[in-house]
């Protein structure tokens, strides 16, 4: 029988990437159809579920620190409970398992990333008889489609194609905690699609750690390309994808972005090195010359396609050389957008076997040196956007001022834009409005409305 969660208050806590984001959704949905209803706060919570994330060691550390500072904090006001409730799942559970509780005797529940569906019988269990249940499965049987899912906005959906990765980059934990690659029917992922266009969601992100491999698992062949065609096909208003792998980016994926009406021209392209060297210790099975040849392709079918990247610096063994290729690749290709990461090791992976006799004062003074590279970059690609007139998805107020109105444009570029006078930001959420940009600084662009298409 499922448990029910009647009254309880619950606040989830998400770490990582955009599948923990999509799982947390789900995980939202199943206990608010268990009765539960969610609050913006730990303190206000009855039941709080960290969704987590180990693909740095910065990440591990913050989840352990944040639950550990649960232990005291005060139960809220009326609750029903004896104690807050507190669940660890994601990719930390699947790895650390009974680890965690050994180190963190009040977590009441851990799983892992094949089993989300297991929660709401796990902090049943917790209720009635204490801390410490585990359950974690080395696999997934299914995908988890069927479960419930409350979406954080209502005009916008990930929709997950498929699960795991076999490409094991050999700095990456991902391939161990998530598991095999495994790919969702076609017919299934464009049921769900048509189901959101119907529902009134304007933009979907198909989402899969190597979207260009989709399929091969299940037809021998990947499908990413016709995928892209049946989900154009379902009337979506703004299609985008992430991530692509550079070995599997095909000329048929490629040319989709001079013929799909909703294909937005804005790609992420994580290219990790310069160097041909370190990209084959870092098993990435292409070379740089290969990656510059993908960017003039896509430029070729989409020349004002917007570009951004993933960089790792400091890999082990990493030369001076090594890092001048990679400066030099992101000078040349230039990106609106590059997230610049340290090398973080990874118990279990590959490269963590490695030495690295580099100082870590050198590396961090090439990864500022990169930075530097990155802002001036952005800085200046984002200029030839003044001028224009570009239509902004609204996702509400901007962080910092209630009476701006913070959207992506197109290109994934944050837009922002004053609230016309009479509008509310709130209110505009979900719509997409024109807005005619003066100004363009190096995280965002902003202007005026110019006019509204409801
Ligand atoms: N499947 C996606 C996402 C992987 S994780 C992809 O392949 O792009 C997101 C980014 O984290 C990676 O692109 C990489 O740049 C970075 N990353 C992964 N493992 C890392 C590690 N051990 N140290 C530093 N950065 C890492
Ligand atoms: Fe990690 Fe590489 Fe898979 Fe991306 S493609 S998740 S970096 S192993
Ligand atoms: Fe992190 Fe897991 Fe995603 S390790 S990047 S949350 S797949």
């Amino acid at each position: 029988m499922a448990p029910t969660f009647q009254g309880l208050a619950f606040h989830t806590v998400t770490f990582g990437c955009q599948m923990n984001k999509h799982d947390s959704e789900r995980m939202a949905g199943m206990l608010e159809a268990l009765g539960a209803h969610p609050v913006g706060s730990i303190e206000d919570a009855d039941i709080v579920v960290f969704v987590t994330c180990c693909v740095r060691e910065a990440a591990d550390t913050r989840l352990y620190g944040q639950v550990a500072s649960l232990k005291n904090l005060p139960l809220r006001p009326g609750t029903p409970l004896q104690k807050r409730l507190v669940a660890v799942g994601g990719c930390i559970g699947q790895r650390d398992r009974e680890r965690l509780c050994e180190q963190l005797p009040h977590v009441d529940a851990v799983f892992g990333t094949h089993n989300i569906g297991s929660l709401p019988q796990l902090l049943a269990r917790a209720i009635a008889q204490g801390p410490g249940q585990v359950e974690v499965l080395e696999a997934s049987e299914a995908f988890a489609c069927d479960l419930p899912t409350d979406r954080e906005h209502s005009w916008a959906a990930w929709l997950p194609i498929a699960i795991g990765c076999d490409n094991f980059c050999s700095y990456c934990i991902v391939p161990y905690v998530r598991g095999r690659e495994k790919s969702r029917m076609l017919e299934d992922i464009v049921a769900e699609a048509e189901g959101y266009v119907a529902a009134g969601v304007r933009e979907i992100t198909l989402l899969g750690q190597n979207v260009n491999s989709y399929g091969r698992d299940l037809y021998g062949q990947p499908r990413f390309d016709e995928l892209l065609d049946a989900v154009d096909a379902t009337g979506i208003e703004r299609l985008r994808f992430a991530t692509s792998h550079p070995k599997d980016l095909t000329d048929g994926v490629i040319s989709r972005f001079a013929t799909l009406r909703s294909l937005m021209p804005a790609l992420h392209l994580p290219v990790q090195s310069g160097s041909d060297r370190i990209l084959q210790a870092m098993n990435r099975c292409y070379t740089a010359e290969h990656y510059r040849g993908l960017v003039r392709k896509l430029r070729e079918a989409r020349p004002d396609i917007a570009l951004s990247t993933d960089v790792i610096v400091g890999f082990p063994g990493e030369t001076e050389e090594d890092f001048e290729a990679t400066y030099r690749l992101i000078d040349e290709v230039g990106y609106n957008q590059v997230f610049t990461f340290i090398y973080s090791r990874r118990e279990g992976t590959p490269a963590a076997k490695l030495d690295d006799p580099t100082p870590p004062e050198v590396i961090q003074e090439r990864f500022e040196r990169l930075v530097d590279l990155v802002q001036r970059r952005s800085f200046e690609l984002n200029q030839p956007y003044v001028g224009r007139t570009l239509p902004v998805l609204i996702e509400g107020a901007s962080k910092r001022d209630s009476a701006v109105l913070a959207g992506k444009d197109p290109y994934n570029n944050t837009v922002h834009a004053p609230v016309p006078d009479g509008g509310d930001a709130e209110a505009l959420a979900g719509t997409v409005v024109d807005v005619a940009v003066d100004q363009a600084r190096t995280w965002y662009l902003s202007g005026e409305v110019a006019a509204a298409h409801g």
